[in-house]
């Protein structure tokens, strides 16, 4: 899809509030090596993951959302727990990103809607696995420049741990559980805040190189039982890995040019976190110093959709990204899909800091190039 900003007269979507929120429970490295044919270097060094946070046994996706959701409320300053006197909803629409929904049917979003106490705002589930969250960013915009909402409440959250075989240890080693948020209220495409340049786009040839086979209408219940390993998510990482350097490469070499942004204007690169090896090699190839990536793999894994929030409330909660600075906002997902957009990150107040940190950022973890 050609880069897209909306018309210089409609609204833009500004960012306003942001956060984010994982399950307390860590599990680190050695843990997994208890139960899985893997190590801790070998983890390290092929993903740059040293530990990832679990939801526990039911714990859904919404239960991280409202956590997120009503952390960013707060964050934009707006009342956390539903209407105000009046009957208003602080937000008009509540958009939910996610591949692991609370369940087939219906959407998750109207349920976080509810349990943040809004009473009318338009809630619906936006899917496009790791890529929810840029591709939620632009239906929000779109929301804004048609005037059909003034504020949204954008969350993605995961909750892998749900979906991946405990013992794949494949996959069991790269995903975390997570929510991150972010408020977007109708403003000005020139202020702080404003997302545009939105680039974004689909591969469906590649539908298999990520998928649950199950749980959908191809792969009928009433055809008998699934087996286990239609009922896991599967992933063909080495080929995926490939896939994902080239897109994210190129999808934020066309927002930039969009944009007429230089790679030297970019002052953080925020990329869904997949694998340190992958956003450094995206890094290496667009030119941009690693020490410009944004990277909390280390300490929470791959937690798909809420990558990304969740890597902005963490950088900011660290002051790391700081009012001013210039951000590039690239992800890659199963579909295959991709996106990026740009934003100049607003004034704040700093966001709770949704885990500990390992290490400083840059220093990131020691995966090779
Ligand atoms: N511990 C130890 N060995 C493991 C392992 C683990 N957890 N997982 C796989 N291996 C083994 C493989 O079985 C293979 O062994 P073999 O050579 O004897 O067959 C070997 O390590 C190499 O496997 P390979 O799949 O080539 O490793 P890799 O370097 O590609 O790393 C991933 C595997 C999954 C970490 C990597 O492919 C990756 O990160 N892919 C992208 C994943 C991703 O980002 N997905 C999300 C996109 S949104």
């Amino acid at each position: 899809m050609p880069e897209h900003t909306s018309s210089p007269s409609a609204p833009a979507a500004v960012l306003c509030g942001v956060a984010g929120w994982v399950p307390p429970r860590v599990v680190t490295n050695d843990e997994l090596a208890e139960r899985l044919d893997t190590d801790d270097t070998w983890i390290r060094t092929r993903t740059g993951i040293r530990r990832r946070h679990i939801a526990e046994p039911g714990q859904a996706t919404s239960d991280l959302a409202v956590e997120a959701g009503r952390l960013a409320l707060r964050n934009a300053g707006f009342d956390p727990v539903g209407t105000d006197a009046t009957g208003t909803d602080p937000v008009d629409a509540v958009i939910v990103t996610t591949t692991t929904p609370d369940r087939p049917c219906p959407a998750t979003a109207p349920a976080v809607a509810a349990r943040l106490g809004l009473k009318r705002a338009a809630a619906f589930d936006v899917g496009a696995v790791c890529t929810g969250f840029v591709y939620g960013l632009a239906t929000a915009a779109g929301l804004i420049a048609s005037g059909v909402a003034a504020r949204v409440l954008l969350i993605g959250a995961d909750t892998y741990s749900t979906i991946v075989d405990p013992l794949d240890r494949a996959n069991a080693i790269i995903f975390g559980d997570g929510a991150g948020a972010v408020i977007l209220r109708a403003g000005d495409n020139d202020e702080p805040g404003a997302v545009g340049h939105f680039d974004l786009g689909s591969d469906g040839t590649h539908e298999d190189l990520i998928l649950v086979a199950a749980g959908g209408s191809r792969r009928r219940s009433v055809d008998g039982e699934p087996t286990r390993a239609e009922r896991h998510f599967a992933m063909r990482g080495n080929e995926v890995y490939r896939h994902a350097v080239t897109r994210m490469a190129a999808s934020a070499r066309a927002t930039l040019s969009g944009a007429g942004w230089k790679t030297d204007d970019v002052d953080h690169f925020v990329p869904h976190q997949a694998n340190l090896r992958i956003l450094h090699s995206v890094a290496d190839d667009l030119g941009l110093p690693r020490e410009r990536c944004v990277a909390n793999i280390d300490a929470v894994g791959n937690t798909g959709a809420a990558s990304i929030p969740l890597a902005l409330a963490d950088a900011a909660a660290r002051r790391v990204i700081r009012p001013g600075d210039r951000l590039l906002l690239t992800a890659f997902g199963g579909g295959l899909t991709w996106g990026s957009c740009l934003l100049t990150w607003p004034r704040l107040p700093p966001p709770t800091h949704p885990h500990d940190p390992l290490v400083p950022y840059g220093k990131g973890a020691d995966a090779p190039s």
